[in-house]
């Protein structure tokens, strides 16, 4: 399998990497394009990847091909690369946004996967949902999943509309982790601690919480209830959560993300 990706920025770098650490691709098929020399000199002298400024190329010899660019920059990159691709190809979009018809539509491509990935697939520990045009096969949606995976987990999704909606549950989800990290954080401060004591108590509380949970098969809900006791001072914070009505304006605030992700596919 000869893997392309298309965008070295964030993302793009992110998956390359994850890819060039696993044992799923043998040396030189996997391939990196960027529009920006700089940047393409920079990695020439680091990457574990061969770095291409030219899509004739690496593009025709490509059986996967990641699009990792802002989807402002995919009209001017589709129309660039239209005349160079074939049907067995398969396009993997990492594009917040951009639907599948409208991905085969400007590309003329047959075989598009959709994905949602997240930021935390920088350290190994993303999680990425997808989903097919009709015409990927299943032995090409698994060999497509082992490539996602190289960056964390990975979640298959019938429809698009699961993508949107996996937007506002892990896209943008990290985010909402920060912010309850931040409020703790600053609560912290505020108490007299120093940033570092902050630091180690506010990451450590979240590290400790999160690794709690993935080792049993308990609840949040369950876990609340046994660290709360009547009377006790977890249970005065999470009666003023709840009295505050946090749990709803945390889902509001994920539905803001999935109508937002609907609507950007609109536009
Ligand atoms: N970052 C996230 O957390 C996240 C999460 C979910 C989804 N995504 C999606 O991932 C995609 C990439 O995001 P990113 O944050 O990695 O963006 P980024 O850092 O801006 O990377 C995009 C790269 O593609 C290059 N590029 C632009 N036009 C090109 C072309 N025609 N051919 C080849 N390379 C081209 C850009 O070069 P220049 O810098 O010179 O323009 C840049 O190096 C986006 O579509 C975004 O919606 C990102």
């Amino acid at each position: 399998m000869k893997v392309l990706v298309i965008g070295a920025g964030n993302m793009g770098l992110t998956y390359s990497e994850g890819m060039a650490k696993s044992p799923l691709l043998a040396k030189h098929n996997l391939k990196i394009y960027d529009t920006d020399p700089e940047k393409i000199s920079s990695l020439e002298k680091v990457s574990h990847f061969d770095v291409y400024d030219n899509l004739e190329d690496c593009l025709p010899k490509a059986d996967v091909v990641f699009i990792a660019v802002k989807p402002y920059h995919s009209d001017d990159l589709f129309s660039q690369i239209k005349p160079m691709i074939n049907d067995q190809q398969i396009f993997v979009s990492l594009m917040a946004g951009v639907t599948i018809d409208s991905i085969k539509e400007r590309l003329g491509a047959k075989k598009v996967i959709r994905t949602m990935p997240n930021l935390p697939a920088q350290v190994g520990k993303g999680v990425t949902s997808y989903t097919e045009s009709e015409a990927v096969s299943k032995v090409e949606l698994i060999m497509v999943r082992s490539l996602l995976d190289t960056t964390g987990e990975s979640i298959h999704v019938e429809t698009e509309n699961f993508i949107d909606a996996s937007t506002g549950i892990s896209g943008s989800g990290p985010a909402y982790v920060f912010y309850f990290m931040q409020s703790m954080l600053e609560a912290a401060l505020k108490m007299g601690f120093s940033d570092y004591d902050s630091k180690v108590l506010v990451s450590n509380t979240f590290e400790g919480a999160v690794e709690l949970f993935n080792q049993s098969d308990l609840s949040p809900k369950s876990w609340m209830d046994r660290v709360a006791s009547k009377g006790g001072t977890t249970r005065a914070a999470l009666d003023s959560m709840e009295d505050n009505n946090v749990k709803q304006l945390i889902q509001d605030a994920a539905y803001a993300a999935f109508d937002r992700a609907v609507e950007l596919g609109e536009q």
